[in-house]
């Protein structure tokens, strides 16, 4: 009886009323979002009211419900406090009991954490003495935000980036401080959290070359913060000057985004601007805006890695100067040096002098070599073609040849971009005129081999031997027995019939000297036969015989006379012409 009035005097004071079965159903519909946080709030407000068991029940639900809806904002810190109101005895223990034990392992609070995860962090932890980012990267997978490890991690990365200006490395550097920053912002103080944002937008920006969101979060601390003020300026300019990434990479559109962007005003921006793009540091001399990037980027980067590094953020604007090169006729002469260089850095140095031979000499470049360049990098491919265009490939067709076929093998004769498109041309002028010439040169061969053969014809005409010397001293007709007049059926038959009379079988036994003579005589038959039987040489001869006057003597002449006369020579005639 005295509780009850006591109870209602309380409602009475408060003016709230513990409707218990009000609040069972209001739990039932909460959802997961911020506003529900809230209406926990003060369901657990009015809960006090309550009393009794299910009063706790109900508060324990309450609180279970929190932490999921904590969980579902990222509030995992508050939600390890809900979890924690949770009595153990109630039926919502033991679920939260497990979403604890996971938190705790995600935020490496191992001492209230039992278990093989726990043994095998611990394991990790002490294999030595300084943890390799491996070993770091496999206790985070059990652990991901512990910020012991987190903390070590960033050290780690930092690490690797002193020694080399790794984009990925740098993704993971950036990525590893807003872990940091999310999961662990009550425990940092306003200092630490705007320099962990502005090292993360320093890394953006020169390692990695993104847009530095990070440089906002930083002036959102504290807008007067001087280092993200500087690099919000900067990188504001540089917005306005440099084409994207995408637009320097794409060889479909690099070093041409025809009509947008105006590649003179970049050259000149950067190498002869004498305006600098940001306020110029002290203790930097200000020569042009490519230096004082260079000397700024360096000033930057090594504030946080303590050391000064080429950068890609350096060989970003290199590119976009190389690019230039192709578009900007006033100051080609200066952007081109940021191509050779380039190129330099991007091959090794036994590829780098195979394209100075290619230059140079006409060398073949080394098969895949062109389309490897093209693929990691298409304006340094161009630019080697040009400079192998310029002279060395004039001196070696197979060079020109090598290098169309690169063209046609990447079908890069179609190519939108205009750049891309005139070496193709050019490349390919190159080899059309050597095939005209070809074709020429085949032509005025062949004209000159057909004069070559008339010639050797004409002089094969005025070389052939002289016709044996006529015997005119002799009378063949007298010596065949046939009349001046006979035809060349009578002075056949007449031959045949000294020869059939001089044939050796008929002769019977001769003695040597019978032998000489019939020789001799058949020999004499022979030659005047040989001379009489041919139309041409019994004209001759008949010509000479009547005073027509036919030179003989001439020294060659001499010496078919010799052979004329050689009594061996005819006897084989003589022979043979028992043959027949
Ligand atoms: C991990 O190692 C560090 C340094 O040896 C030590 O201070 C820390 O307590 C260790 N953490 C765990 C969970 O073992």
């Amino acid at each position: 009886m005295f509780l009850v009035v006591l109870i209602f005097l309380c409602v009475c004071v408060s003016g709230i009323q513990c409707d218990i079965k009000n609040l069972q159903n209001q739990v039932q519909s909460l959802k997961l979002d911020a506003e529900s946080q809230s209406v926990c709030q003060n369901l657990l407000l009015e809960l006090k009211e309550c009393d009794g068991d299910t009063k706790q029940h109900l508060q324990n639900q309450i609180y279970y419900r929190l932490g999921l809806i904590q969980l579902s904002l990222n509030q995992e810190w508050k939600a390890i406090g809900s979890f924690e109101s949770v009595d153990q005895e109630d039926s919502f223990g033991q679920p939260a009991k497990r979403a604890l034990e996971r938190l705790y392992t995600q935020y490496g609070i191992w001492d209230k954490v039992e278990g093989s995860l726990k043994d095998e962090f611990v394991n990790l932890n002490s294999s030595s003495s300084s943890l390799p980012i491996d070993t770091l990267r496999e206790m985070l997978k059990i652990s991901p935000y512990d910020y012991y490890t987190r903390t070590l991690m960033r050290e780690a990365l930092l690490n690797e980036l002193r020694e080399r200006l790794d984009v990925s490395n740098a993704q993971q550097f950036i990525a590893n401080s807003e872990v940091i920053l999310e999961k662990h912002a009550i425990r940092l103080d306003l200092s630490q959290r705007i320099s962990l944002h502005f090292e993360a937008a320093v890394i953006q920006m020169f390692v990695v070359n993104s847009t530095p969101t990070h440089l906002r979060k930083c002036l959102a601390l504290d807008m007067d913060y001087e280092p993200c003020k500087k690099l919000t300026l900067l990188n504001t300019r540089l917005g306005k000057i440099n084409p994207s990434r995408s637009q320097i990479l794409d060889p479909e559109v690099y070093a041409f985004d025809e009509g947008k962007l105006d590649w003179q005003d970049i050259a000149s921006f950067y190498l002869v601007d004498e305006k600098p793009c940001a306020k110029v540091p002290k203790g930097y001399h200000f020569q042009n805006n490519y230096k004082l990037i260079n000397d700024i980027t360096q000033q930057y980067l090594s504030e946080i890695l303590g050391k000064s590094t080429e950068s890609d953020f350096q060989r970003f604007i290199e590119t976009i100067l190389c690019q230039a090169s192709c578009q900007a006729p006033k100051t080609k002469k200066l952007t081109n040096s940021f191509c050779k260089k380039l190129l330099k850095d991007e091959l090794t140095s036994e590829e780098y002098k195979k394209v100075l031979g290619s230059a140079r000499n006409g060398d073949q470049l080394p098969e895949k070599f062109l389309e490897n360049l093209w693929n990691s990098s298409p304006n340094l491919a161009m630019y080697a073609v040009e400079s192998i265009m310029h002279k060395g490939a004039k001196k070696s067709a197979s060079l020109q040849d090598q290098l169309l076929d690169f063209f046609q093998r990447q079908k890069l004769s179609q190519s939108t971009n205009k750049y891309v498109r005139t070496q193709f041309n050019s490349i390919n002028g190159l080899v059309l005129q050597r095939q005209q010439q070809q074709q020429q040169q085949q032509r005025q061969q062949q004209k000159w081999f057909f004069h070559q053969q008339q010639q050797q014809k004409q002089q094969q005409q005025r070389q052939q031997p002289p016709p044996p010397p006529l015997h005119t001293d002799k009378d063949y007709y007298k010596i065949l027995n046939v009349p001046k007049t006979a035809t060349a059926k009578e002075i056949r038959k007449a031959y045949l019939s000294f020869t059939k009379m001089y044939h050796p079988d008929k002769q019977g036994q001769l003695t040597e000297e019978k032998q000489k003579k019939i020789d001799e005589k058949m020999s004499e038959i022979n030659e005047a036969y040989e001379t009489l039987s041919d139309e041409s040489k019994r004209k001759d001869y008949d010509m000479a015989r009547t005073g027509g006057g036919r030179r003989t003597g001439t020294p060659g002449g001499g010496m078919f006379r010799q052979q004329g006369g050689n009594p061996f020579q005819f006897n084989q005639n003589f022979k043979f012409n028992f043959g027949f």
